[in-house]
């Protein structure tokens, strides 16, 4: 069976690429170069050229906050316009299509874990083009497959904040993490474990995909990393860490919505199990160690 994946070098996309070859997949995986999503009408011409893809999956967007907010009709055309395309051509091709989403497509007002039918308003320019997207790829292709992931960890080649902390602790410098953003972490291998199964076939529309458990801030999720390299032998002692606001975070320009920890009993309930919160998090750090080591 032949996957076509568009941004494989990205921190799911590589963790898809490596799983759907070591599960026999033929790999279709077009470099930015080769296909540019700032042109939804060569995206969409390059998907119906390559129709023998059966599965085609969008991994590929301008995930960073900022950059959003810096270009908002780049991310409009990358993030909303190029899905929509790849949508609408594999509904001519009859190729299966997975899209990756993000919670931040919720508004995280009020704490708790969030339905997937929870009205999506988002605080970020990000957040509104992935918004966007759901709604224009849904229109475009009903079969059509949305996964919404949430803090994607577990690529140590590109570090979410569980590795960022866990560098900065190794070189021991100061660590400072958000206390008032809560989520729930999410590897990049279980995320593309989840888009091979099998048991995916037939559903459409809004899927989350996270791990189990209670909403994690970011500072709690960088203690259980943390203690966790401390048990590894890889931290002689527990750093200390110092809680942060969000809105005291510089670098920060754009609004982060607080709470979006997404509830994924829809996907436990077609039998495809997750871990739990802090067994994510405690993997990611047993990958980044591996990897220093390599
Ligand atoms: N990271 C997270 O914590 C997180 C959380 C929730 C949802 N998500 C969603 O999950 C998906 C995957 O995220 P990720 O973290 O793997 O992203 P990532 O590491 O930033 O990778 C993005 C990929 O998109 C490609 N890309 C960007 N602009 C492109 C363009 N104009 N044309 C062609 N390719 C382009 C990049 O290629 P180059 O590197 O070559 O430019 C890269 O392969 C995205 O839909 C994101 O919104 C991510």
């Amino acid at each position: 069976m032949k996957v076509l994946i568009f941004g494989a070098s990205g921190r799911v996309g590589m963790a898809l690429s490596a799983a759907a070859q070591a599960n026999g997949y033929e790999l279709l995986a077009p470099a930015h170069a080769e296909c540019d999503l700032e042109q939804p009408a060569a995206v969409g011409e390059y998907v119906l050229r390559h129709d023998t893809a059966q599965l085609v999956v969008n991994c590929a967007a301008i995930s960073q906050v900022e950059s959003c907010q810096d270009d908002p009709l780049r991310a409009h055309v990358v993030n909303a316009m190029s899905p929509a395309a790849m949508a609408l051509a594999c509904r001519h091709t009859g190729a299966r299509f997975i899209h990756l989403s993000t919670d931040y497509v919720l508004d995280g007002r009020r704490p708790g874990l969030k339905s997937a039918d929870a009205r999506c308003k988002p605080v970020n320019i990000y957040g509104m083009s992935k918004a966007e997207a759901e709604s224009q790829v849904s229109e475009s292709n009903a079969e059509a497959l949305i996964l919404r992931v949430s803090w994607v960890c577990g690529n140590p080649e590109k570090p979410s904040f569980v590795e960022h902390m866990l560098a900065q602790a190794l070189r021991g410098e100061k660590l400072l993490a958000a206390a008032d953003q809560d989520s729930l972490p999410t590897h990049a291998q279980d995320i593309a474990r989840v888009i091979l199964s099998p048991r995916l076939n037939g559903v459409s529309g809004v899927l989350q995909v996270t791990s189990c458990g209670e909403p994690m801030s970011r500072y709690s999720g960088a203690k259980i990393a943390l203690e966790h390299a401390c048990a590894l032998g890889a931290l002689q002692q527990m750093p200390h860490v110092e809680s942060q606001l969000v809105c005291t975070m510089s670098r920060f320009r754009a609004p982060r919505p607080a709470h979006t920890a997404m509830d994924n009993s829809a996907l436990l309930a077609l039998g495809i199990p997750m871990p739990s919160a802090s067994a994510c998090v405690c993997r990611a750090v047993e990958d980044y160690m591996r990897w220093l080591r390599r």
